[in-house]
């Protein structure tokens, strides 16, 4: 029989993305439905190392379903790269007495999962990033709001762009993973999609603008991934070699922020009664993931070695 769960620790760990708040939630809401104790662990591993716990009430995460960001902060530890700092972190958390671990992130945070279970901690991750480059699920908590934050914003730049008849190119975040740049590249009606995995040379960008030209059309939307190079040194290339005035625009951080849509909100709640059900379970070093619109699990490793390459089909429509 699995040993009784009491309390259990919740933290988000990487670059912060909208829904995280909604999962804290729903983290603490089921543990506590459950008779479990939470802790809330501030700035990710950090926390964890420099014993920065508070606990946690339903009513802390009261209003927060709504909102951007992470009530619990995030950071990237490097430290957590070095073996004596895991340990440390591990030995923090026995002697805070947690039983189980929900680390809510990206691949990083997986990895930092992996470890803290390898030396006795159960640990469950949950996906939270904007770029949804998690392969062993569908779907990141925070992707849908940025992307319509990213789509908000293009649809503005596109009225600018018909006014003045210009080239607008868009760089949008995801790091090496196009995903965002794929699907906000369909979603605002853009004329070319340029990602890491398809790093289409400027020559050929240029030639399908003035073919596109040619047809009659007078403004034109480029996306860019942010791996793929500089949105700056696109525009000025795509204004020498068509004539056609053009400007750049760096998205940035903005993608990572606003009040999470419904389908985040709904998501990260799911994700974080499921992880907390797995901690009940007695389960150790899983990740949830959405797989078809059903939750699922797999084992930490296993998903860090699979890999989600960019929707080809959606690319060549
Ligand atoms: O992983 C999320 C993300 O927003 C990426 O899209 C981007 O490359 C990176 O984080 C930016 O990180 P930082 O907030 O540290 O600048």
């Amino acid at each position: 029989m699995a040993k009784q769960v009491k309390t259990i620790g919740v933290l988000t760990s990487g670059g912060d993305a909208p829904g995280m708040n909604a999962a804290i939630r729903a983290v603490v809401r089921t543990a506590i439905s459950k008779g479990m104790k939470v802790k809330g662990i501030m700035r990710g591993y950090a926390g964890l190392l420099q014993e920065e716990i508070v606990d946690m009430s339903s009513t802390d995460v009261s209003n927060i379903i709504f909102r951007g960001g992470t009530i619990l902060y995030t950071a990237r530890c490097m430290e957590f790269y070095e073996a004596s700092y895991r340990e440390k972190a591990f030995h923090n958390a026995k002697e805070i007495g947690l039983d189980g671990l929900v680390v809510i992130g990206g691949d990083g945070s997986y990895r930092g999962a992996g470890y803290l279970s390898e030396l006795g901690l159960p640990c469950i991750g949950v996906p939270g990033t904007i770029d949804n480059d998690i392969a062993s699920t569908e779907y990141t908590i925070g992707y849908d709001t940025a992307m319509n934050t990213v789509v908000e914003c293009v649809d503005k730049l596109n009225n600018t762009c018909q006014s003045h008849e210009r080239c607008s190119v868009v760089e949008v975040m995801g790091r090496h993973a196009g995903h965002i740049a794929l699907n906000t590249g369909i979603a605002t009606g853009a004329v070319q999609i340029i990602t890491e995995e398809i790093p289409t040379p400027i020559d050929d960008v240029v030639e399908n603008i003035k073919k596109i030209r040619e047809s009659g059309k007078d403004h034109f939307i480029v996306i860019v991934s942010e791996g793929y190079g500089n949105p700056v040194e696109i525009a000025t290339q795509i204004q020498e070699k068509t004539g056609i005035d053009s400007r750049a625009t760096i998205l940035g951080h903005v993608q990572r922020g606003g009040n999470p849509t419904l389908k985040d909100r709904v998501n990260a709640t799911r994700m974080g009664y499921y992880a907390v059900k797995l901690l009940e379970e007695g389960k150790t070093n899983r990740v949830v993931a959405l797989q078809q619109g059903n939750l699922v699990d797999y084992d930490i490793q296993e998903a860090l070695r699979m890999k989600k390459p960019l929707d080809m089909d959606l690319y060549n429509m």
